[in-house]
């Protein structure tokens, strides 16, 4: 069985990172989301509720049992790893921003002795106005109506 680990901040999950799932899917028997846990952020019990929210990211989350696992992890991404089945590490990109920052996450990676390979796979073009950071902002507003 063929496991991907996907790892972020997810904060908070939008159909971009949904999308990632999908594509690695077709490659992958399973998935494992793991979220980079920042004490300042969500605990993992708010981020598994947000993940089961739906209309949180407007669009349903894909019935996904037994393909996907989701967990959560503090430390390095390497350290992680190593504790886990996986065969590679998925990451999703955007645009030139995104590959400049995964490509120096990626070298710090295997600097710290990541033993599998990280594939990227592209945004679609519907889903390229996605990020965590401005669905914070619009969630901003929505939290003062
Ligand atoms: O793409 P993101 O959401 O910024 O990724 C966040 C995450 C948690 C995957 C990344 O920050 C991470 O791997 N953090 C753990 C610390 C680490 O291993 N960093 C890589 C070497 S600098």
């Amino acid at each position: 069985m063929k496991i991907a680990i996907y790892p972020g901040s997810f904060n908070p999950w939008h159909p971009g990172h949904t999308n990632v799932v999908e594509q690695a899917l077709k490659v992958f028997d399973k998935v494992i989301i793991a979220r980079g846990l920042n004490p300042d952020k969500l605990t993992g019990e708010e981020f598994l509720m947000q993940l089961k929210d739906t209309s949180f990211v407007n669009v349903p989350i894909p019935d996904w049992s037994g393909l996907v696992d989701v967990t959560s992890f503090t430390g390095l991404l390497t350290d992680f790893v190593k504790q886990t089945h996986a065969h590679a590490v998925i990451k999703g990109l955007r645009n030139a921003q995104d590959l400049e920052y995964e490509r120096a996450q990626e070298y710090w990676n295997n600097v710290l002795g990541l033993n599998i390979p990280t594939y990227y796979v592209m945004a679609p073009a519907h889903l390229l106005h996605y990020s965590s950071s401005a669905l914070r902002t619009l969630n901003t507003f929505k939290k003062g109506k």
